[in-house]
């Protein structure tokens, strides 16, 4: 069986992103059988309809999308929503032909933040992923405070229960995508 290719979308923009933090975790931490590829949304501009021809950051993200069995999301929360660089990378996304690049696809979400975790902006980004038909798993949830000796200074998270459930959600993220996967083929 050929490995789960996952993309990882962080919606922090800054080199100390403790959300980023998680995806590096994730990714030095993944299950057999699983990769993680995490984009590089710093360069993708606000979605415009007048931009006719896609801005080489956007043609790699769709590269990417195209190519990924599934998403893991870090989300952070911004004034209780979801933070801008990820609604922006869907909302790309969700225009090419047919949806094809999201839809019908597994995905987790993970976030770190204040101290409700980023609850309240996951929450509006499992909504968000009804309307573009990607299919979110329910559990383990990984709500996060980046400011309770979480991180380390380099921003490498350091807590072991946020690390223990990272695992347990990549595990959970592997089962649900391969069974997806059967389930579509049959
Ligand atoms: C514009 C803005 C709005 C924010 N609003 C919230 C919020 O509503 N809830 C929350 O938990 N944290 C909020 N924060 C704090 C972020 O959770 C915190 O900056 C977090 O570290 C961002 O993730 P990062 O470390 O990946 O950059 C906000 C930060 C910014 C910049």
């Amino acid at each position: 069986m050929e490995d789960l290719k996952i993309l990882g979308l962080c919606g922090s923009l800054r080199k100390k992103s403790t959300n980023m933090g998680l995806l590096r975790y994730a990714k030095e931490h993944l299950p057999e059988g699983m990769t993680l590829e995490i984009a590089d949304l710093s360069h993708v501009p606000f979605y415009n309809e007048d931009i006719k021809d896609k801005p080489p950051a956007v043609e790699m993200l769709f590269q990417q999308m195209s190519e990924a069995d599934g998403f893991l999301f870090a989300c952070p929360e911004y004034n209780y929503s979801i933070a801008p660089a990820l609604k922006n990378a869907i909302d790309w996304a969700s225009r090419e032909p047919n949806n094809l690049l999201l839809s019908d696809k597994p995905a987790a979400i993970m976030g770190s933040g204040g101290g409700m975790g980023t609850s309240r902006a996951q929450y509006h980004l499992r909504q968000v992923c009804v309307f573009v038909n990607l299919h979110v798993l329910n559990r383990p949830e990984v709500f996060c405070n980046a400011f309770a000796d979480t991180f380390n200074e380099k921003s490498e998270l350091v807590d072991t229960r946020i690390q223990q459930l990272i695992e347990q959600q990549l595990m959970a993220l592997k089962a649900f995508a391969q069974k997806w996967q059967r389930d579509s083929s049959n």
